[in-house]
Protein backbone atom coordinates (compact mmCIF):
# COMPACT_ATOMS: atom_id res chain seq x y z
CA UNK A 1 0.00 0.00 0.00
CA UNK A 2 0.83 3.58 -0.76
CA UNK A 3 1.98 5.52 2.68
CA UNK A 4 3.30 8.63 4.10
CA UNK A 5 6.70 8.18 5.62
CA UNK A 6 9.87 9.89 7.22
CA UNK A 7 12.98 7.86 7.42
CA UNK A 8 14.65 10.42 9.83
CA UNK A 9 12.82 13.56 11.48
CA UNK A 10 13.96 16.65 10.46
CA UNK A 11 12.01 18.99 7.90
CA UNK A 12 8.66 18.10 6.34
CA UNK A 13 10.69 17.30 2.96
CA UNK A 14 11.53 14.05 4.88
CA UNK A 15 7.74 12.84 4.72
CA UNK A 16 8.00 10.98 1.20
CA UNK A 17 4.80 8.52 -0.29
CA UNK A 18 6.13 4.89 -0.03
CA UNK A 19 5.29 1.56 -1.12
CA UNK A 20 5.18 -0.12 2.42
CA UNK A 21 3.39 -3.94 3.54
CA UNK A 22 -0.03 -3.74 4.80
CA UNK A 23 -0.84 -3.52 8.61
CA UNK A 24 -1.19 -6.38 10.19
CA UNK A 25 -4.11 -5.39 13.29
CA UNK A 26 -3.12 -6.57 16.22
CA UNK A 27 -5.70 -7.59 18.94
CA UNK A 28 -8.43 -5.60 19.91
CA UNK A 29 -7.85 -3.83 16.08
CA UNK A 30 -9.65 -3.22 12.82
CA UNK A 31 -7.81 -2.73 9.71
CA UNK A 32 -9.65 0.39 7.75
CA UNK A 33 -9.36 1.25 4.12
CA UNK A 34 -8.58 5.25 4.34
CA UNK A 35 -10.73 7.35 2.26
CA UNK A 36 -9.64 11.17 3.70
CA UNK A 37 -7.15 11.94 6.07
CA UNK A 38 -6.83 15.34 7.33
CA UNK A 39 -3.32 17.44 8.75
CA UNK A 40 -3.16 18.59 11.55
CA UNK A 41 -0.21 21.02 12.91
CA UNK A 42 1.03 18.16 15.39
CA UNK A 43 2.02 15.81 12.28
CA UNK A 44 4.45 18.53 11.29
CA UNK A 45 5.83 18.61 14.76
CA UNK A 46 6.01 14.58 14.52
CA UNK A 47 7.81 14.97 11.62
CA UNK A 48 9.99 17.41 12.83
CA UNK A 49 10.87 15.57 16.04
CA UNK A 50 9.10 17.80 18.56
CA UNK A 51 6.24 16.25 19.52
CA UNK A 52 5.81 13.89 23.23
CA UNK A 53 5.64 10.42 23.08
CA UNK A 54 6.15 10.25 19.39
CA UNK A 55 7.67 6.62 17.60
CA UNK A 56 10.37 6.32 16.20
CA UNK A 57 11.36 6.57 12.51
CA UNK A 58 10.27 4.67 10.36
CA UNK A 59 6.86 6.14 10.46
CA UNK A 60 3.54 7.21 9.41
CA UNK A 61 1.80 9.94 10.84
CA UNK A 62 -1.84 11.00 10.18
CA UNK A 63 -4.78 11.37 13.34
CA UNK A 64 -7.62 12.32 11.72
CA UNK A 65 -8.95 10.19 9.01
CA UNK A 66 -12.56 8.11 7.59
CA UNK A 67 -12.41 4.94 5.70
CA UNK A 68 -14.18 1.24 5.55
CA UNK A 69 -14.03 -1.27 7.84
CA UNK A 70 -11.70 -3.62 5.64
CA UNK A 71 -10.79 -6.49 8.18
CA UNK A 72 -12.99 -5.98 11.91
CA UNK A 73 -11.27 -6.63 14.86
CA UNK A 74 -12.38 -10.24 16.69
CA UNK A 75 -15.21 -9.95 18.42
CA UNK A 76 -16.09 -6.14 17.40
CA UNK A 77 -18.91 -4.37 17.48
CA UNK A 78 -18.58 -2.61 13.77
CA UNK A 79 -18.61 -4.90 10.82
CA UNK A 80 -16.74 -4.97 7.54
CA UNK A 81 -17.96 -2.41 4.94
CA UNK A 82 -18.99 0.06 8.04
CA UNK A 83 -17.88 3.44 7.42
CA UNK A 84 -16.04 4.99 10.26
CA UNK A 85 -14.03 7.65 11.76
CA UNK A 86 -11.03 8.16 13.93
CA UNK A 87 -11.46 9.75 17.56
CA UNK A 88 -8.17 9.73 18.51
CA UNK A 89 -5.78 7.06 20.76
CA UNK A 90 -2.04 6.45 19.76
CA UNK A 91 -2.57 6.31 16.09
CA UNK A 92 -0.50 8.59 14.31
CA UNK A 93 1.39 9.05 17.56
CA UNK A 94 2.77 5.73 19.10
CA UNK A 95 1.43 3.48 16.51
CA UNK A 96 1.34 4.29 12.44
CA UNK A 97 -1.16 6.60 11.45
CA UNK A 98 -3.80 7.31 8.37
CA UNK A 99 -1.30 8.98 5.91
CA UNK A 100 -1.85 5.72 4.44
CA UNK A 101 -4.36 3.72 2.41
CA UNK A 102 -4.92 1.23 5.23
CA UNK A 103 -4.30 1.53 9.39
CA UNK A 104 -4.44 -0.69 11.84
CA UNK A 105 -6.94 0.93 14.71
CA UNK A 106 -8.13 -0.04 17.98
CA UNK A 107 -11.73 -0.59 17.49
CA UNK A 108 -12.59 1.56 20.52
CA UNK A 109 -11.07 4.74 18.77
CA UNK A 110 -13.57 4.38 16.18
CA UNK A 111 -17.20 5.90 15.97
CA UNK A 112 -19.50 5.10 12.64
CA UNK A 113 -19.63 8.07 10.09
CA UNK A 114 -22.50 9.92 11.56
CA UNK A 115 -25.56 9.84 9.54
CA UNK A 116 -25.70 12.66 6.99
CA UNK A 117 -22.22 13.27 6.79
CA UNK A 118 -19.97 13.20 3.82
CA UNK A 119 -16.72 10.93 3.86
CA UNK A 120 -14.52 14.03 3.87
CA UNK A 121 -16.44 15.95 7.05
CA UNK A 122 -15.90 12.77 8.94
CA UNK A 123 -11.94 12.91 8.33
CA UNK A 124 -11.43 16.84 8.86
CA UNK A 125 -14.14 17.21 11.86
CA UNK A 126 -13.22 14.84 14.35
CA UNK A 127 -9.58 15.99 15.95
CA UNK A 128 -10.41 20.01 16.07
CA UNK A 129 -14.14 19.28 17.19
CA UNK A 130 -13.00 16.98 19.91
CA UNK A 131 -10.58 19.48 21.04
CA UNK A 132 -12.57 22.45 21.02
CA UNK A 133 -15.36 20.64 22.93
CA UNK A 134 -13.07 19.82 25.59
CA UNK A 135 -12.17 23.49 25.56
CA UNK A 136 -15.57 24.64 25.55
CA UNK A 137 -17.80 21.99 27.27
CA UNK A 138 -15.80 19.31 29.33
CA UNK A 139 -13.19 22.21 30.68
CA UNK A 140 -14.73 25.14 29.95
CA UNK A 141 -17.85 24.24 31.53
CA UNK A 142 -20.06 26.89 29.03
CA UNK A 143 -22.62 28.08 29.30
CA UNK A 144 -25.61 29.58 26.93
CA UNK A 145 -25.64 33.24 26.52
CA UNK A 146 -21.11 33.44 27.65
CA UNK A 147 -18.59 35.65 25.36
CA UNK A 148 -16.63 33.31 24.41
CA UNK A 149 -13.15 34.76 22.76
CA UNK A 150 -11.69 33.06 20.07
CA UNK A 151 -7.76 33.04 19.13
CA UNK A 152 -6.57 31.68 15.69
CA UNK A 153 -10.14 31.25 15.02
CA UNK A 154 -9.66 30.33 10.93
CA UNK A 155 -7.61 27.26 12.07
CA UNK A 156 -8.99 23.70 12.62
CA UNK A 157 -9.10 24.20 15.97
CA UNK A 158 -11.00 27.57 15.81
CA UNK A 159 -13.31 27.29 13.21
CA UNK A 160 -14.46 23.94 15.52
CA UNK A 161 -14.96 26.66 18.19
CA UNK A 162 -17.02 28.90 16.27
CA UNK A 163 -19.42 26.55 15.01
CA UNK A 164 -19.79 24.31 18.02
CA UNK A 165 -19.62 27.73 20.63
CA UNK A 166 -22.41 28.84 18.31
CA UNK A 167 -24.65 25.84 18.54
CA UNK A 168 -24.37 25.60 22.25
CA UNK A 169 -25.92 29.45 22.53
CA UNK A 170 -22.77 31.56 22.93
CA UNK A 171 -22.20 35.05 21.68
CA UNK A 172 -18.88 34.45 19.46
CA UNK A 173 -15.60 37.06 19.14
CA UNK A 174 -13.52 35.24 16.93
CA UNK A 175 -9.49 37.09 15.71
CA UNK A 176 -7.98 36.55 12.63
CA UNK A 177 -5.15 38.14 10.61
CA UNK A 178 -7.40 38.20 7.46
CA UNK A 179 -9.74 40.44 6.31
CA UNK A 180 -11.59 38.27 4.03
CA UNK A 181 -10.89 35.30 6.80
CA UNK A 182 -12.78 37.36 9.37
CA UNK A 183 -16.07 37.52 6.40
CA UNK A 184 -15.93 33.66 6.14
CA UNK A 185 -16.08 33.25 10.14
CA UNK A 186 -18.53 35.83 10.09
CA UNK A 187 -20.38 33.64 8.25
CA UNK A 188 -19.87 30.29 9.96
CA UNK A 189 -21.65 31.79 12.93
CA UNK A 190 -19.00 34.67 14.50
CA UNK A 191 -21.08 37.69 15.85
CA UNK A 192 -18.09 39.61 15.76
CA UNK A 193 -14.28 39.37 14.31
CA UNK A 194 -11.06 40.87 14.84
CA UNK A 195 -8.00 42.01 13.70
CA UNK A 196 -5.90 39.26 15.78
CA UNK A 197 -2.61 41.98 14.81
CA UNK A 198 -4.27 45.00 15.62
CA UNK A 199 -2.99 47.39 17.85
CA UNK A 200 -6.05 48.07 19.85
CA UNK A 201 -7.47 44.81 19.66
CA UNK A 202 -7.96 44.85 23.65
CA UNK A 203 -9.63 48.04 23.29
CA UNK A 204 -12.34 47.19 20.19
CA UNK A 205 -13.20 44.18 22.35
CA UNK A 206 -13.85 45.99 25.51
CA UNK A 207 -15.96 48.33 23.36
CA UNK A 208 -17.88 45.65 21.46
CA UNK A 209 -18.78 42.86 24.46
CA UNK A 210 -20.14 45.89 26.31
CA UNK A 211 -21.02 44.54 30.03
CA UNK A 212 -20.13 40.93 29.15
CA UNK A 213 -16.45 40.48 28.88
CA UNK A 214 -15.39 37.44 27.55
CA UNK A 215 -15.89 34.62 30.37
CA UNK A 216 -14.15 31.73 27.93
CA UNK A 217 -11.65 32.02 25.85
CA UNK A 218 -9.78 29.49 23.34
CA UNK A 219 -6.28 30.19 23.18
CA UNK A 220 -4.81 28.81 20.24
CA UNK A 221 -1.95 31.25 19.70
CA UNK A 222 0.19 31.54 22.60
CA UNK A 223 3.88 33.68 22.60
CA UNK A 224 2.33 37.22 23.37
CA UNK A 225 -1.54 35.83 22.66
CA UNK A 226 -1.66 34.62 26.42
CA UNK A 227 -1.11 38.17 27.90
CA UNK A 228 -3.48 39.75 25.13
CA UNK A 229 -6.19 37.36 26.19
CA UNK A 230 -5.75 37.90 30.67
CA UNK A 231 -5.98 41.98 29.18
CA UNK A 232 -9.31 40.94 27.09
CA UNK A 233 -10.94 38.44 30.01
CA UNK A 234 -13.39 39.52 32.23
CA UNK A 235 -13.73 38.98 35.58
CA UNK A 236 -13.42 35.22 36.36
CA UNK A 237 -12.97 34.01 32.63
CA UNK A 238 -11.59 30.44 32.16
CA UNK A 239 -8.50 30.87 29.70
CA UNK A 240 -7.79 27.58 28.22
CA UNK A 241 -4.55 27.40 26.40
CA UNK A 242 -4.93 25.13 23.55
CA UNK A 243 -2.16 25.69 21.22
CA UNK A 244 1.10 27.71 20.89
CA UNK A 245 1.48 29.13 16.93
CA UNK A 246 2.85 32.48 17.87
CA UNK A 247 5.08 31.38 20.35
CA UNK A 248 6.45 28.67 22.97
CA UNK A 249 6.60 31.38 25.68
CA UNK A 250 4.53 34.09 26.98
CA UNK A 251 5.51 37.05 29.42
CA UNK A 252 2.06 37.15 31.81
CA UNK A 253 1.23 40.20 34.58
CA UNK A 254 0.66 38.34 37.40
CA UNK A 255 -1.00 41.25 39.00
CA UNK A 256 -3.81 41.38 36.37
CA UNK A 257 -4.31 37.32 36.57
CA UNK A 258 -4.78 37.70 40.60
CA UNK A 259 -7.19 41.29 39.98
CA UNK A 260 -9.42 39.41 37.67
CA UNK A 261 -9.05 35.98 39.47
CA UNK A 262 -8.75 34.10 36.16
CA UNK A 263 -8.30 30.11 35.63
CA UNK A 264 -5.80 29.55 32.96
CA UNK A 265 -5.85 26.25 31.97
CA UNK A 266 -3.76 23.93 29.46
CA UNK A 267 -5.73 21.12 27.56
CA UNK A 268 -5.05 18.43 25.59
CA UNK A 269 -7.28 16.06 23.50
CA UNK A 270 -5.08 13.44 23.75
CA UNK A 271 -5.96 13.10 27.96
CA UNK A 272 -9.61 11.83 26.71
CA UNK A 273 -9.60 8.29 27.26
CA UNK A 274 -11.39 6.37 24.39
CA UNK A 275 -14.89 6.56 26.53
CA UNK A 276 -14.95 10.28 27.05
CA UNK A 277 -13.80 10.51 23.59
CA UNK A 278 -16.47 8.70 22.05
CA UNK A 279 -19.11 10.17 24.79
CA UNK A 280 -17.87 14.17 23.63
CA UNK A 281 -18.07 13.17 19.75
CA UNK A 282 -21.83 12.37 20.43
CA UNK A 283 -22.17 15.73 21.81
CA UNK A 284 -20.81 17.26 19.20
CA UNK A 285 -22.80 15.17 16.55
CA UNK A 286 -25.70 16.29 18.53
CA UNK A 287 -24.88 19.88 18.81
CA UNK A 288 -24.23 20.43 15.37
CA UNK A 289 -27.48 18.34 14.54
CA UNK A 290 -28.80 22.00 14.98
CA UNK A 291 -26.96 24.07 13.10
CA UNK A 292 -26.67 21.75 9.72
CA UNK A 293 -23.59 23.52 7.68
CA UNK A 294 -21.20 21.43 6.32
CA UNK A 295 -17.73 21.35 7.89
CA UNK A 296 -15.03 23.78 6.44
CA UNK A 297 -12.96 22.17 4.14
CA UNK A 298 -10.58 24.47 2.46
CA UNK A 299 -8.41 21.77 0.26
CA UNK A 300 -8.22 18.01 -0.83
CA UNK A 301 -4.87 17.11 -1.87
CA UNK A 302 -3.27 13.62 -3.55
CA UNK A 303 -1.08 11.36 -1.65
CA UNK A 304 1.41 12.73 -4.08
CA UNK A 305 1.66 15.42 -2.87
CA UNK A 306 2.84 15.38 0.85
CA UNK A 307 5.02 18.86 0.63
CA UNK A 308 2.34 20.84 -1.25
CA UNK A 309 -0.51 20.05 1.71
CA UNK A 310 1.51 20.62 4.40
CA UNK A 311 3.08 23.96 2.83
CA UNK A 312 -0.68 25.02 1.90
CA UNK A 313 -1.65 24.36 6.40
CA UNK A 314 1.26 26.15 6.90
CA UNK A 315 -0.04 29.40 4.83
CA UNK A 316 -2.94 29.69 6.82
CA UNK A 317 -6.21 28.07 5.57
CA UNK A 318 -9.56 28.38 6.49
CA UNK A 319 -10.67 25.00 7.77
CA UNK A 320 -9.28 21.83 6.88
CA UNK A 321 -6.51 20.69 4.43
CA UNK A 322 -7.15 16.90 3.26
CA UNK A 323 -5.66 14.10 1.74
CA UNK A 324 -7.62 11.89 -1.06
CA UNK A 325 -6.24 8.09 -0.26
CA UNK A 326 -9.23 7.00 -2.34
CA UNK A 327 -7.01 5.47 -5.23
N1 LIG B 1 -4.07 21.03 23.04
C1 LIG B 1 -4.58 20.19 22.14
O1 LIG B 1 -5.17 19.16 22.47
C2 LIG B 1 -4.50 20.54 20.69
C3 LIG B 1 -5.24 19.83 19.73
C4 LIG B 1 -5.19 20.25 18.39
C5 LIG B 1 -4.35 21.30 18.04
N2 LIG B 1 -3.59 21.91 19.00
C6 LIG B 1 -2.74 23.06 18.70
O2 LIG B 1 -3.59 24.20 18.56
C7 LIG B 1 -3.01 25.10 17.64
C8 LIG B 1 -4.03 25.39 16.55
O3 LIG B 1 -4.23 24.24 15.76
P1 LIG B 1 -5.05 24.33 14.40
O4 LIG B 1 -5.17 22.95 13.88
O5 LIG B 1 -6.27 25.12 14.57
O6 LIG B 1 -3.99 25.20 13.51
P2 LIG B 1 -4.16 25.79 12.06
O7 LIG B 1 -5.30 25.13 11.36
O8 LIG B 1 -2.82 25.76 11.46
O9 LIG B 1 -4.65 27.32 12.27
C9 LIG B 1 -4.38 28.24 13.23
C10 LIG B 1 -4.66 29.68 12.77
O10 LIG B 1 -3.94 30.54 13.66
C11 LIG B 1 -3.51 31.71 12.98
N3 LIG B 1 -2.06 31.87 13.20
C12 LIG B 1 -1.06 31.00 12.90
N4 LIG B 1 0.13 31.49 13.26
C13 LIG B 1 -0.12 32.70 13.81
C14 LIG B 1 0.72 33.72 14.37
N5 LIG B 1 2.05 33.58 14.43
N6 LIG B 1 0.14 34.84 14.86
C15 LIG B 1 -1.21 35.02 14.80
N7 LIG B 1 -2.06 34.07 14.26
C16 LIG B 1 -1.51 32.95 13.77
C17 LIG B 1 -3.81 31.51 11.50
O11 LIG B 1 -5.00 32.27 11.23
P3 LIG B 1 -5.03 33.71 10.50
O12 LIG B 1 -4.01 33.63 9.39
O13 LIG B 1 -6.43 33.79 10.01
O14 LIG B 1 -4.70 34.72 11.54
C18 LIG B 1 -4.13 30.01 11.38
O15 LIG B 1 -5.10 29.73 10.39
C19 LIG B 1 -1.72 24.45 17.16
O16 LIG B 1 -0.64 24.92 17.94
C20 LIG B 1 -1.95 22.98 17.42
O17 LIG B 1 -0.76 22.25 17.57
C21 LIG B 1 -3.65 21.56 20.30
Amino acid sequence: MLAWRFHQTGPIENLQPEEVPLPEPGPGEALVRIHYAALNPADRYLVQGQYPRAAKPPFTPGRDACGVIEQPAAAGRLPKGTRVVLLGGDTGIATPGALAQYAAIPEQWLAPLPEGWREEEGAAAPLVALTAWQGLVDRGALQPGETVLITGASGGVGTAAVILAKALGARVFALSRSTEKRQQLEKLGADATFDSEAEDLEKQIKAAAGDQPPSLIIENLGGPYLQRCITMAGYGARIMVIGLLAGLKSEVQIGLLIHKCLRIQGMSVSSYTAEEAQKAFKGIVETLQKCGDPWPIDKIFTPAQPYEAFAHLDSGPLGKVLVDFRK
